[in-house]
């Protein structure tokens, strides 16, 4: 039986990884763990449910043996914005409690761990376009410096310790369910959506030719749960895989909402952080290993993922077509 821990429950990724492991592995086998954001409550209807700080060791290992867990999805961080505002809470989510997962996972017969990386573990020395998995990283915002951090930790535990560590650097996600995330860089790229179906208006914090790699999030729900189950010996990289969708500029995105909601206006007032954050990121991804090591394929372009976002965003929003 496979019984699987979801950390950061509540947070952007998690509250639609976890559904979809649920549909997946059935209900009961799949534990959602929150701490600071409260899980939704259809969260904790549907299945199982727990309290984990992920600072606290102790708290960890309870829960891993009381639900005698053997995966691990550890989705608890605090995002690259936010994170350069609370150093000292980035630190503690991002670098404590990552080692805080992986003993614990390795003390207790865990078998596998998936701990998502960001493009964000690249920094302003990586190539920009088309940037290669393996490449100069020399990140310089605290999220960065810890997304690197966890890439080798994993690949320590997996390659020293036998625990199997996987991870994928996500491009910036884009969800289409009614929670509008606020301590990332692209989260513009969500919040675009619900500014233009509510005001048909939207001022962008990012410069209009910041081009950054993104994905929706049906996709990197499937990326991840295809690391996961792809046979490890098919895998050379482990913690550290390129992971590829679309990438477009705030310009770009707001001409193909223009396109569907023709009223729609944008307007730039630009985030000194957020700016400098984004001007260090890829502008594209080679995520070729991806694609040779685990056949990684994404189902969605800028105009697909628009498309459905509108539909979907729509009927959350209580808005008829
Ligand atoms: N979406 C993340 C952020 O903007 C990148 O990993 O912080």
């Amino acid at each position: 039986m496979k019984r699987i821990l979801v950390t950061g429950a509540a947070g952007q990724i998690g509250r639609e990884l976890v559904p979809a492991l649920r549909d997946r592995y059935g209900s009961q086998e799949v534990i959602a763990a929150g701490h600071s954001t409260p899980l939704p409550d259809t969260m904790k209807e549907a299945g199982p449910h727990t309290v984990v700080d992920v600072t606290n060791p102790l708290q960890i290992k309870d829960a891993i043996e009381k639900y005698e867990i053997d995966t691990v999805y550890h989705m608890s961080t605090i995002l690259s914005a936010l994170a350069e505002n609370k150093r000292q809470r980035a630190h503690a989510v991002n670098i404590t409690g990552l080692c805080n997962i992986l003993e614990a996972a390795h003390l207790s017969g865990v078998e596998k761990v998936m701990v998502p990386s960001s493009i964000a573990a690249f920094g302003p020395e990586t190539p920009r376009d088309l940037t290669p998995n393996d490449t100069i990283q020399r990140p310089n915002t605290l999220y960065g410096i810890s997304k690197v951090f966890g890439e080798l930790l994993g690949n320590y535990y997996s390659l020293r310790l036998g625990l199997d560590v996987r991870g994928l650097r996500l491009p910036g996600i884009i969800n289409c369910m009614d929670y509008e995330p606020t301590a990332g860089t692209t989260d513009y790229a969500v919040l675009i959506f619900f500014s233009a179906l509510r005001e048909s208006r939207y001022s962008c914090y990012l410069r209009p030719d910041t081009r950054l790699p993104m994905m929706y999030m049906p996709d990197a729900i499937r990326a991840i749960i295809e690391l996961s189950e792809t046979s490890i010996d098919r895998l050379t990289h482990r913690a550290d895989f390129n992971v590829s969708a679309m990438s477009f500029t705030p310009a770009e995105l707001a001409d193909a909402i223009q396109e569907r909601i023709p009223d729609f206006k944008i307007k730039y007032e630009i985030d000194p952080l957020r700016q400098s954050i984004a001007d260090t990121w890829p502008q594209v991804l080679d995520d070729t290993v991806a694609r040779d090591e685990w056949g990684w394929k994404p189902d969605y372009d800028m105009d697909a993922m628009v498309d459905d976002m509108l539909v979907q965003m729509r009927e959350k929003l209580g808005m008829s077509g």
